[in-house]
């Protein structure tokens, strides 16, 4: 590491599914300035997602470029940038021309469920999850890599000539950022590849002989803050260096300072991410959950347990655009405090399946207890207290994974949280309190944090957190019988839908 001559901010980059975004801050991490772009989605066939890979670089630098302008810095004064971004998209490019052969293929993606069904018949998922800490869902890197090495003509000669690079969103933006001459990604990226032993730290040898991908393909793995090398001069103005990157729910555990083994941060975007830190040594899920790297400094691994879920925010979109009871994601919380509490109105909303703990592609979605009396209201509030059950099952898995959890508080993020309605209920579900830190841009904020401990500006995770702090607490009101009530009649609303 090492300081720059006068730099004293630090730029991120957050290259999120649906949008891209840059924030300034300042050396005590506060954001100065921010510039966004939305991101259009390409939805070729049904199962199907895809973005422009031009876009994903394009977006990058006018983000970057409308940060540093809004915030009236020159490029001089940046310490180091910070990439962070949505997790297991997949990209091949040409290492001559930088050019993709395929739109990334995005992490929804389920084109290659074939193949992991496939790789289940051959008896390969033990071997995988033993070395990645991931299932063999079409989630990950590995068989969207795969399925392009199958399907696009002429793809594998010219990869194992070592004509193309593999990455992911963080990989294929260094690339470009630094005029073609870094291929590199961070451990929490390539953990989500399911080719990378999380254990040792390496690519794994016998996965990728298993899957028939050829080596030459792969990214050098570094640690998250590190330097990453320098952005071509003619991009911003001048050479900025890159000195962090992480996946963006990795960043957002950094972001929300979970530093101590026990700490857990839950983010509710379209979907809800919630990651637990599990310490130095990677804990084997029996409940499903995913065990992935959460951060490598200095070499070493901080290990985490995950657990996803498709849909939260995307349940108060579907109550706005699919049933046109709210106008703003914003009316959902005051509808539903009008609602009958005991209406008995249960939602699973299974729209594209369910995620963690159940892994059932197939489920979809249920409203069940309908009486005469239920109307928007109740069916509102039992959207969003869908949310709060569902990160409920995730917290039980966790702490029924690793007993050292203990008691707890959640750290939250994300649009969701916006809502005090749906955070006191969460409370509630949880029976633990819930705290919404004061910087919301907690991906961005992590992004920012690894660039700035490689500068020299930020005290490693050891420390204690000096980036953190609370906006709000909410803690539990319902009592633990009445919560247990409500968590099992939800209960049996999934065992409804779920294979
Ligand atoms: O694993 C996918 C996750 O990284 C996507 O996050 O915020 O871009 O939807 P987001």
């Amino acid at each position: 590491g090492g300081k720059r001559m006068g730099a004293d901010a630090l730029l991120a980059l957050d290259q999120g599914t649906t949008s891209t975004r840059a924030i300034l801050f300042d050396a005590a991490l506060n954001p100065v300035a921010t510039h966004q772009v939305e991101l259009p989605q390409h939805f070729p066939s049904p199962g199907r997602v895809e973005h422009a890979p031009e876009e994903l670089v394009a977006h990058s630098v006018k983000c970057l470029r409308g940060a540093l302008a809004r915030g009236g810095a020159e490029a001089a004064r940046v310490a180091g940038i910070g990439i962070t971004n949505q997790r297991e998209t997949t990209l091949v490019w040409d290492r001559g021309t930088g050019r993709a052969v395929h739109r990334a293929i995005v992490w929804q993606d389920r084109r290659s469920a074939g193949i992991c069904a496939r790789l289940r018949a051959e008896g390969l998922e033990a071997l995988l999850t033993e070395r990645t800490g991931l299932l063999a869902d079409p989630y990950f890197s590995a068989t969207k890599l795969m399925w392009l090495l199958e399907e696009v003509p002429g793809l594998r000669a010219r990869a194992e000539r070592g004509e193309l690079a593999f990455g992911t969103v963080d990989s294929f933006l260094l690339w470009h950022l630094t005029g073609g001459r870094v291929h590199a990604t961070d451990a929490t990226n390539a953990a989500r590849t399911m080719l990378y032993d999380i254990r040792r730290g390496e690519w794994d040898e016998d996965i990728l002989r298993a899957l028939a991908i050829p080596r030459a393909l792969l990214p050098e793995v570094r640690d998250c803050a590190a330097e990453f090398g320098e952005t071509d001069p003619a991009l911003l103005g001048a050479a900025i260096p890159i000195r962090g990157m992480a996946g963006d729910q990795q960043a957002a555990t950094l972001g929300q300072a979970c530093f101590a083994p026990g700490m857990a941060k839950s983010t509710y975007g379209t979907g809800c991410f919630m990651l637990l830190n599990t310490g130095d040594a990677p804990v084997r899920s029996s409940h499903r959950l995913l065990t992935t790297v959460a951060w490598q400094m200095g070499g070493r691994r901080t290990y985490a347990l995950e657990g996803a879920i498709f849909v939260a925010g995307a349940a108060v979109q579907w109550l706005r655009d699919g049933l046109g009871i709210i106008r703003t994601a914003a009316e959902a919380g005051e509808l539903a405090a009008r609602a009958d509490p005991d209406s008995g109105v249960v939602m699973v909303p299974a729209f594209t399946g369910l995620g963690a703990p159940h892994w059932d592609a197939a489920a979809r979605g249920a409203i069940l207890g309908l009486t005469r009396g239920a109307g928007a209201a109740e069916i509102a509030r039992a959207a969003l207290e869908s949310v709060a059950w569902q990160t409920r099952d995730l917290l039980d898995a966790m702490r029924a994974d690793w007993p050292g959890m203990g008691t707890t508080v959640l750290r939250v993020d994300g649009g969701m949280t916006a809502s005090d309605w749906t955070m006191r209920f969460l409370a509630d579900a949880l029976q633990c309190p819930v705290d919404v830190p004061a910087v919301a841009e907690t991906t961005a904020l992590g992004a920012a944090y690894l660039a700035g401990v490689q500068a020299g500006l930020c005290p490693p995770p050891s420390d204690n957190a000096t980036h953190w702090r609370r906006r709000v607490r909410f803690e539990p009101d319902m009592a633990p019988e009445e919560a247990a009530r409500r968590h099992a009649a939800w209960k049996v609303a999934v065992g409804r839908v779920a294979g």
